[in-house]
Parts: C-alpha cells; sequence; structure tokens
C-alpha cells in the first residue's frame, strides 16, 4: 500500500492516477474540503484528515509499505511543511516502512532565509537522512502545471507577467514527469537513498516562456515585466495589515529573485538512472491543451 500526502495537489494527483493505473493500492490522504472524487473513482482509498493532526497521519500511516510525501502550504509552513513530515517519517519507521519519497524543492540546500518553505525542506530532508528509513529526495524546479492558468490567460489575451529578471534561468519540469519519478523511487535501485535535481531537459529564461506560449497558441506575445522593487513595496505595505501574508511573499519573493535550473549532468543523471526522457515545457503545454 502507498501513502499518498498531498493527493489533490498537482504531484499528488498525478501520482496518484499512476499508482491506479498500474493498480497499486494507494491511499490517498484529503481534507474533507477537497475535491476528491476523482480520486475515489480512480480506485484509491480515502482517508480524509489533516496533516496538522499528529492522530490523523499516525492513523494514515497504518499497514503501509510506501510513503510519498506531496503535500505542501504556503501558509501553514511550520505545522504542515516541517512537522506533518517530522510525523510522517516516525510513524513511517514505526511502521516499518520500506522507502519513503519526500518532494522537497530546487534550492533547498541554498539556505534562503527569507522563506519558510525552502528552510522547512532542508530540514525535513536533514531528518529523513538520519532516520536510517529509505529514501528519496526529490528537488523540483517550477512545474509545469502551475503554468496551465498563466497558459489559458496568454491563450486569451496574449498577456503574460514577470516578476523579477526576465533573464532569469529556470527548469520548468512536467508535474506527470515528478510523478512518475516519485512512484519509480520506490523500485530503481539508483535511487535509494539519493538526492535528485528534477527538471525539464532544457535550461530556459524565463522570457522563453511567453515566447513558447506563442507557438502553442500563434498569438503575438504582450510580456509585462514588474520589477521586484514593486513586490518588495507591496510586501513591506503587507507587514502592516497583515504579517503572515508578508512572510508568505517571502517564498514568492525567494523564487522571483533566483535561478532555479539544472546542469546538464543532473538532467542526464536523473534520466539515466529512471530509464526516461524528461519533458519539455512546449511539449507539456501542447499535451494539456491539445493543440
Ligand atoms: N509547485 C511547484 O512549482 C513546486 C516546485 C518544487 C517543489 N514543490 C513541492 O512539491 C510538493 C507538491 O507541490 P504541488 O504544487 O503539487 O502542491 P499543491 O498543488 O499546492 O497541493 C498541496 C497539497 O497539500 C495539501 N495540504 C495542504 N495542507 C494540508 C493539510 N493541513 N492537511 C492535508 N493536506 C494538506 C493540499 O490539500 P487541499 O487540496 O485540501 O488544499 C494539496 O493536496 C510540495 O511539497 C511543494 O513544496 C512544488
Amino acid at each position: 500500500m502507498f501513502l499518498v500526502t498531498g493527493a489533490t495537489g498537482q504531484i499528488g494527483r498525478r501520482v496518484v492516477r499512476l499508482l491506479r493505473e498500474q493498480q497499486q493500492p494507494v491511499r490517498a490522504f484529503v481534507r474533507l474540503e477537497s475535491n476528491y472524487r476523482e480520486l475515489e473513482q480512480r480506485g484509491a482509498e480515502i482517508f480524509i484528515g489533516d496533516l496538522a493532526q499528529d492522530k490523523d497521519i499516525a492513523k494514515a500511516c497504518e499497514g503501509v509499505k510506501y510513503i510519498i510525501s506531496a503535500h505542501g502550504s504556503e501558509r501553514n509552513t511550520q505545522a504542515v511543511d516541517y512537522r506533518a513530515n517530522v510525523e510522517l517519517i516516525d510513524q513511517g519507521k514505526a511502521q516499518g516502512v520500506q522507502h519513503f519519497v519526500f518532494t522537497s524543492v530546487l534550492g533547498a540546500d541554498r539556505g534562503y532565509e527569507d522563506s519558510p518553505v525552502f528552510k522547512a525542506k532542508r530540514e525535513v530532508e536533514r531528518y529523513l537522512q538520519k532516520s536510517e528509513l529509505n529514501y528519496t529526495i526529490l528537488r523540483p524546479a517550477g512545474l509545469a502545471s502551475n503554468l496551465i492558468p498563466l497558459a489559458e490567460r496568454f491563450r486569451n489575451t496574449g498577456f503574460y507577467l514577470i516578476i523579477g529578471d526576465p533573464k532569469n534561468r529556470t527548469s520548468i519540469v512536467s508535474s506527470d514527469d515528478v510523478a512518475k519519478i516519485a512512484i519509480d523511487s520506490v523500485s530503481v535501485e539508483g535511487a535509494k537513498n539519493q538526492i535528485f535535481p528534477v527538471g525539464g531537459p532544457q535550461v530556459l529564461k524565463r522570457e522563453d516562456i511567453p515566447e513558447i506560449f506563442s507557438r502553442i497558441f500563434n498569438r503575438e506575445p504582450l510580456t509585462v515585466t514588474v520589477p521586484l522593487f514593486v513586490l518588495d513595496t507591496i510586501r513591506n505595505g503587507l507587514g502592516l495589515i497583515d504579517p503572515e501574508t508578508q512572510k508568505a511573499l517571502g517564498t514568492l519573493r525567494t523564487v522571483s529573485t533566483n535561478e532555479f535550473f539544472c546542469t546538464n549532468a543532473e538532467i542526464d543523471h536523473l534520466e539515466t538512472t529512471f530509464n526516461m526522457k524528461m519533458e519539455s515545457l512546449e511539449s507539456f503545454m501542447t499535451r494539456y491543451f491539445g493543440t
């Protein structure tokens, strides 16, 4: 039995779909208020709970062989990104789980102080590495599925917004590839106790993305770049009325300021280990929009 947390999220729901296509038994950890009907229809066992509650995690881990942690929260970082993963690891150990796959983030090891999410990821990585569980840590770059709403807006208006430096490099990765790698991590020998940067096959500049959309939708791009000081001004202003949102925006600031790309050697290693070819952003979007 696989336990998948974040099962209604972009990666998690793809993990559940793929596991069910392979006829694997899977328990999907979901919140009552979330939309989990599709997972149920695909034959996943639905476990309703809250990852901020240790007793829910303990119950969800009963009888589980593999754990794929694919949840995340921008607002409740300490409880959900940090504590819940520590509890999942402890329960995984107690239950004799055979392999734990943790979805971290590219750059988790760079010490970005402004982002609680990046800090939580690094701390969980360390905890997992010391846990004596078999593990695989995946550090994905930005997910292609994040860009679907932006692509939809581009299709209708040609408009594309970049916050920060348009020359910054990124290795946008197919969310379907991340899901496949997460599942294969439990069985591929070369993935045992390893950390993998997970990116797409090309290093893109952020300004390349509207050009890709332009080719897909056959439409001229209208790209607007917002300098970082505008984000900083909004963030500082928010600090006076909503300090929680100000903190949460630290992750957006970190992502907008820095480069998140994988080297060719890292992608070669990933493709060789998992015996697959990583999909480009253009292919992912073309497939999604059926153009
Ligand atoms: N998106 C990216 O570009 C990116 C890049 C690198 C790494 N990652 C990492 O990859 C992982 C998955 O990202 P994603 O974009 O697929 O996530 P997502 O779409 O934002 O989904 C987050 C998931 O976590 C669940 N969740 C949040 N709080 C919960 C709680 N208290 N109890 C139970 N479930 C809870 C959400 O459930 P609800 O449906 O109920 O909200 C949802 O299923 C995260 O760890 C993220 O940090 C993401």
